[in-house]
């Protein structure tokens, strides 16, 4: 891989403080993701990869914290370091993310168009006539058919695929160098989450941006991907080419993640 370093991940912990006391969801976790790499991260439920990724976003929950010795580099930058404002800056310009539930990361009063036209409008387009043409210009290419029209609509009256690819339309408006996907078609039936995954893979094609795939399937990983890291209870326990993963697995964690995957086994 010769691309430059985009995202350095360097000991990062999370932990999560409440009443009850404290969980380390993320337990030091290192990585790095290469310009125009879709590298997969991959783990059972509750392995901490949603952490990670509202770590990257800086979006953290009531209680969370990031441990004093983490260390993320994006595009050069200290992360970590950077004020709210500079913060809200680099969100959604340079790094953006597609979440789970397309429902609940839709505002329900806002027309769909307005909403996708925002992005461009909080990161410097001035003039509104610009930005709704620029939504409906992103609508279009991320398939939604009659997207002027479409535009007008409230989250509710499109479909569950439909929301999902507004939701894509959102994230890329800016073109973004880094995308964090997690698990962006779980809540979509089978037909409509391999439409959306082609969609997401012809746009990383045609914008050379990084994706950083979080999902527990690793059928998608086999299609996306060049690269997963496999997560455990809080902690990387393989990072390597797909490939690699998929012949000869190293850690005996991800051997048996993939026993648990009948049809990718199966062709092997
Ligand atoms: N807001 C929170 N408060 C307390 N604990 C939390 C919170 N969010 C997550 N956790 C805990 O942190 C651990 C990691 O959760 P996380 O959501 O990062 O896992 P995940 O790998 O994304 O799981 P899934 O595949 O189910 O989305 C879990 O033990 C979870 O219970
Ligand atoms: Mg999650």
């Amino acid at each position: 891989m010769t691309a430059p370093v985009l995202l350095d991940v360097r000991d990062l912990v999370v932990t999560y403080v409440s009443d009850a006391g404290a969980v380390r969801a993320v337990d030091g976790v290192s990585f790095a993701v290469h310009a125009g790499e879709t590298v997969a991260l991959v783990g059972e439920s509750g392995c901490g990869k949603t952490s990670v990724a509202f770590a990257l976003m800086r979006v953290m929950a009531p209680g969370a914290r990031i441990g004093a010795g983490s260390r993320i580099t994006f595009d050069g930058a200290d992360l970590l370091a950077l004020d709210e404002r500079a913060m809200c800056d680099l969100r959604g310009r340079k790094i953006s993310m597609i979440f789970q539930e397309p429902a609940s990361a839709l505002n329900p009063v806002m027309k769909v168009g307005a909403q996708v036209a925002e992005v461009a409008l909080l990161h410097g387009e001035r003039s509104k006539r610009a930005a709704w043409d620029r939504a409906v210009a992103m609508l279009d290419r991320t398939g939604i058919a009659d997207a002027a029209r479409r535009a007008h609509q409230y989250p509710h009256e499109l479909s569950g695929g439909m929301r999902q690819r507004v939701l894509i339309a959102m994230a890329l408006m800016m073109r973004p160098a880094l995308v964090i996907a997690d698990e962006p078609t779980s809540a979509l039936d089978v037909t409509v989450q391999a439409q959306i995954l082609d969609l997401l893979r012809d746009l990383q094609r045609e914008t050379g941006m990084a994706v950083l795939f979080i999902t527990h399937d690793f059928g998608v990983v086999a299609e996306l991907c060049s690269r997963a890291m496999v997560m455990r209870a809080g902690r990387i326990v393989e990072d390597a080419p797909v490939d690699r993963i998929f012949h000869a697995p190293a850690d005996p964690y991800t051997a048996e993640l993939l026993r648990a995957v009948p049809r990718l086994t199966a062709d092997r």
